[in-house]
């Protein structure tokens, strides 16, 4: 298997001037990985506009192309999906180092009529994977994998499923969207009730298709159900955008617009978090897409101050809370994460990289079982080279700590930003102009 290139050293200079300027991210990555599946699903063919251009979201079309569906590229980020019954794959197939694609790809394999091994790189093979298996089991699926069922590859021989009405132990959507995803081919109601409401980009797209789904608080359900074939149009992803707002908050005179980004509320914890810790931010344009709101994002250099981030609001900024470490070193006082433990379940242990990198870098922060806490305002010394486990959002976090630091560092294998964000650099770049 071929994955992201591993030896890749990224230096990276103190900006010593503002960012400024109107830019936009890539498409959103959970909302391209179900436009692609779903549109699959429709047994039709249907356009999506402004796919998400990280190697991610081809690993779901690869999958997708493996259980025979034709996906072509009708322009840069355009595709046209020509949906049909998926048939049985003569290979194993590849989610990559994506956890969304193997989780969602095995509630729906496990409903079909025929057999599939899911695999992925080394850090997908090591995360858990029980969270969807156990569930998935209980709807009458067969499914098998390594160390007792935990972890992938995962072995699906397709079955006949029932209905359940499953409590959710964590508030996760890949784990919802597993099991709603099931119930669409399963007999009878299959409901899911979250602890918290975790993002909902399944409900909203299944809805737009028509599915026969119902949201009631924390509980969605859904019948089984044929989908409607419909156009899909996709925002910017704001957890891409969100390196570019703490970019704006932290380094002086900074004032950078983020245009056309996804502003579901389940997704908008980042700028609840960067107003509390007093940020200027500004929301422009706002408009509903496809059941999604969208709008610009306009953050001002502001100054910073610690904050408590809760078990509660955990859910809206799991994917923020790397580069909001890197914020709170350049807030005043005291910033504590907490409940935030399946950040160590992540593509890396994020809570152990976030620590020991920053550390490295100079930040006083110190590592919990759940979380972290920073204590600001402290200077970034550089001179150091960062290490990104293989982790994109790990990568593009210590970009932007070596952004404000004294001293120019070096990142290593930092081309695993191309997993959610292959433009990263060059918009740094055109901000910097
Ligand atoms: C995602 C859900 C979240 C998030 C991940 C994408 C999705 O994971 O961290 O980056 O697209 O459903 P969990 O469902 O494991 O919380």
């Amino acid at each position: 298997m071929k994955h992201v290139q591993d030896k890749n050293l990224k230096e990276v200079f103190p900006a010593n001037k503002p960012l400024k300027g109107i830019i936009k991210v890539p498409a959103d990555k959970s909302i391209s990985h179900r436009a692609a599946i779903f549109g699959a699903l429709t047994k039709n063919k249907i356009s999506v506009t402004n796919f998400s251009s990280g190697a991610d979201c081809k690993s779901t079309l690869n999958v997708l192309r493996q259980l025979g569906i034709e996906i072509e590229y009708s322009s840069e980020n355009n595709i046209i999906i020509s949906g049909k019954e998926f048939k049985e794959s003569s290979d194993i197939l590849d989610a990559g180092n994506s956890g969304t694609t193997i989780r969602l790809m095995s509630g729906i394999l496990a409903g079909s009529n025929f057999y599939s091994v899911l695999a992925g790189d080394k850090s997908l093979r090591s995360r858990p994977m029980a969270r969807v298996i156990n569930p998935l089991k209980t709807m009458g699926a067969k499914i098998f994998a390594r160390e007792n069922d935990t972890k992938a590859p995962i072995t699906i021989i397709g079955s006949k499923l029932t209905g359940i009405s499953f409590d959710s132990p964590i508030a996760s959507a890949q784990v919802k969207s597993a099991i709603l995803l099931a119930g669409m081919s399963a007999d009878g109601m299959t409901s899911v009730t979250e602890p918290f409401k975790s993002r909902d980009h399944t409900e909203r797209l299944l809805k737009y298709l028509n599915a026969d789904i119902t949201v009631d608080k924390n509980t969605i359900s859904i019948k089984k159900t044929a989908l409607m074939p419909k156009d899909i149009s996709i925002p910017g992803d704001i957890s891409s955008a969100a390196f570019f707002l703490v970019a704006g908050a932290i380094i002086p005179d900074s004032e950078i617009t983020v245009q056309d980004v996804g502003l579901n509320p389940t997704r908008t914890g980042i700028i609840d978090v960067l107003k509390t810790m007093g940020a200027e931010i500004t929301i422009l344009n706002e408009r509903i897409k496809c059941g999604e709101e969208v709008g610009d994002i306009k953050i001002c250099y502001s100054s910073l101050k610690g904050i408590l981030i809760d078990r509660e609001i955990i859910p809206r900024v799991i994917d923020e809370l790397p580069i909001i470490a890197v914020a709170a070193t350049q807030a005043e006082g005291t910033t504590i994460v907490k409940g935030a433990e399946d950040l160590r379940h992540k593509e890396s242990d994020r809570i152990k990289a976030v620590y020991t990198e920053l550390k490295k870098l100079g930040a006083n922060i110190q590592e919990t079982e759940d979380g972290f806490i920073v204590h600001g305002k402290s200077k970034l010394k550089g001179n150091c080279t960062l290490e990104c486990y293989h982790d994109h959002r790990i990568a593009m976090s210590g970009y932007i700590a070596g952004l404000i630091a004294d001293n120019p560092i070096q990142i290593n294998e930092f081309d695993w930003v191309n997993i959610s964000f292959p433009e990263f650099t060059s918009t740094i770049e055109n901000l910097l102009k």
